[in-house]
This record gives C-alpha cells, structure tokens and sequence, in this order.
C-alpha cells in the first residue's frame, strides 16, 4: 500500500465529520476528504457554522480544513484517489419490511458499496483499496460488502474491514483524541492482516499501541453491539432500581455510588434517568435483538430486549408521575420543558426522551414552553409534528420560559440547569409550583425551601401534594 495512504470517508454526519478531523489534525502528512451526498451538509462543513455541535470541533476543523482536510460532494473523485474508504453512513432501524422496528436498514449502506464498486469498475487499473465499516453495521455485513465489490469490480484488489467508533457525542473530540481502545478486524489472511495493519498504523500515530486492538472481522462488528448493549443495561439496570429507591425510601445516588466504588461494578454509566436517548442505543440494542432472533436464540433475544422494554417503561413512568402528582390532570396547564436533547453538550435530539414526554403531555392536553440551549426551533417543530406548532411556545430564555407555568420538568442535564435562579422562577411560576427533575440535577432541599414541590427521579419524597 502507498505511503502516507489517502483517506477519504462516505458520510460527513455526527461520526464521518469529527473521526476525519481529528485523523487530520493527527496527521498532517495524510490528505483525508470527507464526503456526503447532502451539498448542505457540504457547504456547513466548509463554512464558519459547521452542521453539528460538539465542543472543541471547530477548533479541530479550523486547524485542518485546507491544509489536509477537505470535504466535498465530489464523492467519486475521492474513491478514486484514496486507498483508504471509511463508510460513515446511517443505519437506522428499518421501518417497514421484514425485521421492521428492528432490524438495521442496510439502505444507505449498500449504496454506498455500490458507488465504490462501481467506480472501481470503471477503471481498468484501480490503485488497491481498503474499504473501512465505520457505520454500525449487523454481524457479518462485511460479507455483503465485499461480495458487492467481487461481483462488479473484478480488476480491484480490495479488503473489507470493521472498525466500529465508540464516540459519545458531547465528548467526540476528547473521545477520538483519547480513545479507551481502537478497534480493526478483518480477514483471517496475509492480505487481511496488512490491511489491518496499514489502518491501525494510522491510529498508532496517537493512540498508544496496546490500546488498538485488532481482531477477526466478525468480532469487531460484534463488539460494537455488545458494547453499546452493555452501556444501555446499566442505564436500565439502575433506572429500574431508581423505582424501587422512590418506593421504599432509598436514594439512587447514593445506591449507584455505593455500588460504583466496587471495582469489579465501576462508577460510570449508573446515573439515573428520565430514559437514555441518542442514535445508537435503541437501534443497536434492536439489531442485537433481531440477530440473536434470524440465529434461533430467542432467549438471548429477550434477555436484550428488556433494556428497551425498561427504558419505555422509564419515560412513561415520568410523564404519568407529573401527570399524577398535578392532581391528574395538566389539560391546559402550562409545562416548561428544560433540556430538548438527547444528552447535555449536544443539539442532537434523535431518540431524545423528551419527544416522548412531550408527547405523552400532550396528550393530556398540557401545553408546553421548550428551552434547550443547542437545539434548534425548527429541530424540535419536526421532531414533536406540525399539528402541535400552535401548542408549544419555544423559548430562548429559560426564565421566560418558566414563567406563568404550574410546571418544569427537566429532561437533559445542562450544567446551566444547576445554576438558575430557581427563586426567580419560583416568584413567577403558578402555584403550588412542581419541579419534575428527570435528571437528579437540582438541589432538592432549596428548592424545597424556596416552596416548590420536587420530584426527582430515584429519590424517596414525600408525595408532592
Ligand atoms: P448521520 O446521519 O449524522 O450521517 C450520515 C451521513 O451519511 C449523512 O450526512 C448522509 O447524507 C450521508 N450519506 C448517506 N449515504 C451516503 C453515500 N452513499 N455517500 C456519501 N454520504 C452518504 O449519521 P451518524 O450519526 O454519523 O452515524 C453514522 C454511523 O455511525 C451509523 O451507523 C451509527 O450507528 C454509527 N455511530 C454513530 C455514533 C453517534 O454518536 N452518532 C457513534 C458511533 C457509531
Ligand atoms: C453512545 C455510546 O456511549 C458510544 O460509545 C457509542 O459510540 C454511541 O452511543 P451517545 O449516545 O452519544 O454514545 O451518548 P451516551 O453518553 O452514551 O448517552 C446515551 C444516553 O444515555 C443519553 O441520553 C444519556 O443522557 C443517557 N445516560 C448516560 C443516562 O441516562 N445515564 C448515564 O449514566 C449515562
């Protein structure tokens, strides 16, 4: 293979965008292009306002962008040139057809393989290539995408391998910069081994060595699954004991931190919630479900299927607790939203569990005041539907959004959330004035002194009227 290899990856979203960057910035030597079909996508990458938000980003872009980082739409141009291919496309769960609600839709994905192969045939001496899953792809879709490329490129020396990128958003630079571990599989074979080598040789610029992991193909595409299933159960795990805590008088915290500092447990991911949200979670966790079905392992099917079944029941169990505690009805009650994204540090709202929530308020007939710091107006128009524009009033000051209302929920955990005036709030709100807090994030005994009546999830109340 040539050196230093040129990159280029299909899909500038939430993982294309920030994974080439910091391999750019990490590389100065390496041209990397970054590719997508949508021009506006493009046109933001390229711009002063890129299309996504993640702290230290535009430093990254702004440090690259021109020298060794390009992004174009001229996808074909860069298939051509580079002897790596990242697929960073989206895999969302399908909706229709067979394994609908939870199989991944492989769509975007095969596509994808087909623009490569079909540039690579069209060149009767295409330079070798290493096409690169980044996507988070169902066990075994290397098969698929090398048999795309051996059916219609015959005269190209390719090789497929899984690198699946464990990123959380609001921390992706930090994440890529510092990765706990990188991960390549590929063929079982001296032409798969170089390939995989030639790749963690890139990553082993600045991730120190033991920490890239290389492994056969099928493992690397299973253990991204497997991780994110894993991250999810301790969610729901600790989510459905922040139940059993407001039942009998123990607090979540302090359980979750008792149970964190055994080693063996490890104090991350325990912190209770309204429900977690995001892209991958819920789909992953649904194409492990799906796999383990087509193999005939129903049980393990279940086992994975109950981390959703408890995330619903998380949400659902929110919206009915305000709904309950504001004497059963909130018809025409105003409901301040704090927090519309999935997570704090992010304005990605998919799968955010406040859709839910707001959802489930509506149909009680609240009407409802959303302020979230990132998320933008016309983001959370089309994630709650048109038919609910002339009952949500979107705000872009928390105090003013809060006042005249009978209730706040807080959905993501802002830092910002930690510090408002909650007396000021208080003074405008309706009274008595509820604060449903979806995140354990406020301090509960001054807002109880300030007269507000608090729920917070996972701590044992007093009921709230
Ligand atoms: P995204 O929707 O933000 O970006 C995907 C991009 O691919 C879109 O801009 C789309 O226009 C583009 N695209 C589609 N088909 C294309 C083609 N043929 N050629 C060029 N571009 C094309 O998705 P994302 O959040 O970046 O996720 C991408 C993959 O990474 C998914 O499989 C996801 O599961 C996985 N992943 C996501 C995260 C995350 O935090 N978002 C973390 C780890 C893994
Ligand atoms: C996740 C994985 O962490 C990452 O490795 C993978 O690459 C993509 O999916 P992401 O969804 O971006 O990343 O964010 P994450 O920090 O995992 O949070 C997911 C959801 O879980 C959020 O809604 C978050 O608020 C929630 N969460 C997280 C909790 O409710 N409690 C916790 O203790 C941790």
């Amino acid at each position: 293979y040539p050196y230093p290899p040129k990159i280029c990856c299909l899909g500038a979203g939430y993982v294309g965008g920030p994974t080439m960057a910091v391999m750019a910035k990490m590389c100065p030597d390496i041209k990397v292009t970054v590719t997508d079909l949508n021009e506006r996508r493009i046109a933001a990458w390229n711009s002063s306002s890129l299309p996504i938000y993640e702290p230290g980003l535009q430093e990254v872009v702004e440090e690259a962008r021109g020298r060794n980082l390009f992004f174009s739409t001229d996808i074909d141009a860069a298939i051509q040139e580079c002897t790596i291919i990242f697929v960073s496309v989206a895999t969302p769960t399908k909706t229709s057809g067979i394994g609908a609600g939870e199989a991944a839709d492989l769509t975007y994905w095969e596509l994808a393989a087909r623009r490569i192969a079909a540039v690579c045939n069209a060149s009767s001496n295409m330079s070798p290539k290493i096409i690169v899953e980044k996507s988070t792809v169902p066990v075994r879709t290397a098969d698929a995408m090398a048999a795309v490329m051996a059916a219609s490129c015959k005269g190209t020396d390719f090789q497929v391998l899984s690198n699946p990128e464990f990123l959380a958003e609001g921390t992706a630079i930090d994440d890529l910069f510092k990765p706990d571990r990188v991960l390549v599989g590929g063929p079982v074979t001296p032409q798969g081994h170089a390939a995989v080598q030639y790749l963690a040789d890139v990553y082993r610029r600045w991730v120190p060595t033991e920490q890239v992991l290389t492994t056969n193909l099928w493992s690397a595409e299973l253990t991204k699954l497997t991780a994110n299933a894993f991250l999810a159960q301790r969610i729901s795990s600790i989510n459905s004991i922040s139940a059993l805590c407001e039942a009998t008088g123990a607090n979540v915290s302090e359980v979750a931190y008792a149970i964190g500092v055994d080693t063996r447990i490890g104090p991350k991911f325990l912190k209770a919630s309204v429900g977690f949200g995001g892209s991958c979670f819920q789909k992953d966790i649904l194409n492990l479900v799906y796999l383990c079905r087509q193999f005939g392992l129903p049980e393990v099917a279940e086992y994975w299927y109950q981390v959703i079944a408890m995330n619903d029941w998380q949400k659902k169990r929110f919206a009915i607790n305000v709904v309950s505690s504001m004497f059963n009805t909130v018809s025409g009650k105003k409901i301040t939203i704090l927090g519309f994204a999935f997570k704090k540090d992010t304005g990605d709202t998919r799968e955010t569990p406040a859709i839910d929530v707001c959802k489930m308020l509506f149909a009680e007939k609240a009407s409802l005041a959303i302020y979230d710091p990132k998320v933008a107006r016309e983001q959370i128009y089309s994630d709650l539907g048109k038919e609910v524009i002339d009952k949500i009033e979107i705000e872009t000051d928390p105090y003013i959004a809060c006042s005249g209302a009978h209730a706040i929920c807080i959905l993501t955990e802002w830092d910002e959330f930690k510090t408002l005036d909650y007396k000021r709030i208080y003074d405008q709100m309706q009274k008595p004035a509820f604060i449903f807090d979806g995140r354990n994030l406020i301090n509960i005994a001054e807002c109880q002194a300030i007269g507000f009546s608090v729920w917070s999830v996972g701590q044992s109340l007093k009921p709230l009227c």
